[in-house]
């Protein structure tokens, strides 16, 4: 009999690639398979071998039943519906896309690549010497006292306050000549609105070598602003103070929402300030190890949110970094 059965066994796994399955299913499960009429021998058997006998069977019974299900499942799922158009488009999955402040980070990148500059990183928590001590920010500086800046462990460690000490770092750790661009997010301790955020970007730009003077930090960025906001944008220079830089001055372009008419916008001043920049301090170089009677440059460092915002008409900073899923 444990013959018998090892045989249908082996007979059924030759044919079970050849045979459909629900011929298979008749062929050996049955009412006339070969199985069946074992069980029906079973009878001549004594009560312990029925017994061994009888589980055997069971056991292939049960074997040939799983093996067909599972070949009857395969078969279903390959064999189209009748009403299933395979020629319709699928559900197509939700892609992501850039953010918006990396979006413009990358076409700004692009200019200054051109230009010949190299993009360069620092850390978010910064040493109180590579952000305040070494761009000659005295130690009486407001942007020194706690409510501005966000610290780690005061006073030595802090969230970086401007991407400025990575300028720092720059002069301390490259070779001359220097010229790179630093995008990056800074923090300061800000009652958070629509325009404040305690975290935001930064971009910034450093250029030192031989002979490097003010026509030169003119020139880029006037080409820069061309390059942002269209070829006919009026520029203009200002006088403003940072520590780091001496002279320092900001660069405010015409209102570009009411071409110097007056705005909500430009606040009624026809000009929007968009950076900062000077020729950077003999003190900051010599502070970061560089000959100053050698080596000159120019420096300069830009927010990012409003710049997004106008761009992609966001009217609240919150918006960009709260992690909602926006469609633009
Ligand atoms: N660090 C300044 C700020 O956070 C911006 C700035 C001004 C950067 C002048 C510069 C610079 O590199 O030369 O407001």
């Amino acid at each position: 009999m444990e013959d018998k059965i090892s045989k249908i066994k082996q007979n059924f796994e030759k044919e079970e690639g050849k045979i459909s399955p629900p011929e298979l299913r008749i062929k050996y499960l049955g009412r006339h398979s070969e199985l069946n009429g074992l069980l029906h021998e079973l009878a001549t058997l004594s009560d312990a071998q029925k017994k061994a006998t009888g589980s055997s069977i069971n056991k292939l019974k049960k074997y040939i039943e799983t093996q067909l299900d599972s070949l009857e499942s395969l078969s279903d799922n390959s064999q189209p519906s009748e009403d299933f158009d395979p020629t319709l488009p699928g559900n197509k999955p939700q892609v992501g896309s850039l953010h918006p402040t990396t979006k413009v980070i990358n076409l700004i990148n692009q200019f200054f690549i051109y230009q010949g500059y190299s993009v360069y990183e620092g850390p978010e928590i910064e040493t109180e010497e590579n952000n305040f001590g070494k761009l000659n920010l005295p130690s009486d500086h407001p942007a020194r006292e706690l409510m501005d800046t966000l610290y780690i462990k005061q006073p030595e460690y802090l969230l970086r306050t401007h991407t400025s000490s990575v300028e720092a770092r720059a002069l301390t750790n490259e070779a001359l000549p220097i010229r790179i661009v630093v995008p990056g997010k800074v923090y300061r301790n800000e009652t958070e609105n629509t325009t404040n955020n305690s975290m935001f970007y930064q971009y910034e730009g450093l250029l030192v070598d031989h002979g490097v003077n003010m026509s030169h930090l003119k020139g880029t960025l006037i080409a820069f602003v061309k390059y942002l906001y269209g070829e006919d944008v009026k520029t203009r220079f200002r006088c403003k103070y940072y520590p780091q830089v001496e002279p320092g001055v900001g660069l405010d372009i015409e209102c570009p929402f009411c071409l110097s008419v007056g705005c909500m916008v430009c606040k009624y001043r026809g000009f929007i300030e968009i950076l900062g920049a000077g020729m950077v301090h003999p003190n900051m170089l010599k502070s970061c190890g560089i000959d100053h009677t050698k080596y000159s440059g120019f420096a300069f460092g830009m927010g990012l949110d409003r710049l997004v915002m106008t761009k992609y008409e966001i009217a609240d900073i919150r918006k960009l970094y709260n992690g909602e899923l926006v469609t633009l």
